[in-house]
């Protein structure tokens, strides 16, 4: 029995069946302690922005180390990495003029722009604005404040009353934001939060037009526009720094993490539009909200060498290309008779939704998909990545198993006592990631939310 204790996890089903131990990684791809090599198809959680194995990350993280790791950032400390990432992130901030608040993650980052927005409205003489409106579908972490939050109901099941004043409208449809707002009235109601791809509830790509509409909807009713941006921040969006930029969102509140360090240390931010910043940095306001470790100056010094890679080898341009292919490659799986739906066209995320989601394994072995291959779908050496978990976003209790086009048959793992385990095992399978390509270290990903029933192997 091992003591560790996995997030999103059945630790009984660990128990059981033992960890997936990562034993290193490089680019792309994974190894496990067994030697053997996967597909990262999830990009870790969402987050190897420039793939794995980037030894100039841990180079200049090795740097800063030997100076000072970490102080704090409270009052007016700061390293040196940090206040020049503080300036670099503004430059390429949505909103021109932001100030950077940073944080250990996106779960820190949420709860700080939701006690942020709801802090702005009072600072500013307006109280009454507090609720917080997500929509349903939606992740925002797991801190309380995003427990709160969470348009996924299980995520917030079984902790007694959380935040009270959180409403959730529909995913897809501003008019539910606006229905709201006329039932509750905007002089109460603090901040929209919203994922401009909705990534671990399923992977739901915002329908047309629905972005720049909710974006006016605030703006008329005065409620701060949040956009969260831990996914799809730093590149997983191609073409340009944010979805925000893209969308022209001209968002109040942008929260990140992942791809700001690409998960090589970890690290969050806030950027904050300079209306709502300015009651702060006027002079009389000590804002009594902060983290040990925002502003890790180690993890800062990552930060500034994973975007140094992220611009010196063009991965914004590239993860543009990117979302074509993957849109192309995936699009002709919605005519296969097992498949729903294929939610792909914006970003290095995409979803094929199974009709009969207990079907996810023999689909996996028939289906073309296994034909991405790593190099833009050519078909050559495709590895197909099945990651099942226990129905929520996140690593959970998963298997990998691989595939190839020499061999149609899943091969659930290599060592006989995991394909033992594997057999034992009758979990649900809800998502499974499959990827094949690796665009100049972009590890892209396909999140494919297969709300699937049982598999028996
Ligand atoms: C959209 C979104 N917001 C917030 C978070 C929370 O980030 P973290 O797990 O780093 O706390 C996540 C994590 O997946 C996310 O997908």
């Amino acid at each position: 029995m091992g003591a560790l204790w996995h997030g999103f996890a059945d630790m009984g089903v660990v128990e059981r069946d033992g960890a997936f131990v990562v034993a290193r990684g490089e680019g792309a791809y994974i190894w496990d302690d067994a030697g053997t090599r996967y597909l990262d198809a999830t990009a870790g959680l969402w987050f190897a922005n420039v793939g794995h194995g980037r030894t100039e990350i841990g180079e200049a993280v090795a740097a800063q180390l030997a100076k000072v790791a970490h102080f704090s950032n409270f009052g007016d400390f700061a390293a040196e990495p940090t206040i020049a990432l503080a300036e670099r992130l503004a430059e390429i901030a949505p909103v021109p003029g932001s100030k950077i608040f940073f944080t250990s993650g996106g779960s820190d980052s949420i709860d700080t722009a939701a006690k942020l927005a709801r802090r702005y409205w009072q600072e500013i003489g307006r109280s009454s604005k507090t609720l917080i409106i997500s929509r349903e579908k939606a992740y925002h972490g797991m801190h309380v404040g995003g427990t709160s939050m969470a348009g996924i109901p299980v995520n917030a099941e079984g902790y007694g009353e959380l935040w009270t004043d959180t409403a959730t409208v529909p995913w897809n449809d501003a008019k539910g934001l606006l229905e709201l707002i006329e039932k509750i009235g905007a002089d109460n109601i603090a901040a929209f939060f919203c994922e401009p791809i909705i990534g671990a509830g399923g992977v739901y790509l915002p329908p047309d037009g629905y972005l720049a509409e909710i974006r006016d909807i605030c703006r008329d009713h005065d409620i701060l526009f949040v956009v969260d941006e831990v996914v799809t921040g730093f590149g997983r969006i191609g073409g340009s720094w944010f979805a925000s930029t893209r969308f022209d969102l001209q968002p109040d509140i942008v929260t990140t993490a992942k791809g700001l360090t690409s998960g090589y240390l970890p690290m969050g931010a806030v950027f904050v539009a300079p209306r709502v910043a300015e009651p702060f940095f006027a002079g009389g306001v000590w804002w009594r909200h902060g983290y040990t470790y925002g502003g890790h100056a180690a993890a800062a010094a990552a930060a500034h060498a994973n975007l140094d890679i992220l611009e010196r080898e063009n991965l914004l341009d590239d993860s543009a290309r990117l979302e074509k292919t993957l849109h192309e490659k995936l699009a002709p799986l919605a005519d296969h008779p097992k498949v729903a739906e294929v939610r792909s066209g914006i970003g290095a995320v995409a979803a094929v939704q199974l009709a009969d989601p207990g079907e996810a394994p023999s689909f996996v072995k028939t289906s073309g998909a296994r034909h991405l291959g790593p190099r833009g779908g050519s078909g050559r050496n495709a590895d197909l990545a099945v990651v099942r978990d226990d129905g929520r976003p996140g690593a959970g209790s998963r298997r990998r198993f691989r595939c190839s086009p020499a061999d149609a048959k899943p091969v659930p793992m290599e060592m006989p006592q995991r394909r033992d385990r594997i057999r034992r095992n009758r979990r649900r399978i809800r998502f499974f990631g499959l990827t094949g390509t690796a665009v100049r270290g972009i590890s892209s990903v396909l999140s494919c939310a297969a709300t699937a029933r049982a598999y028996r192997s």
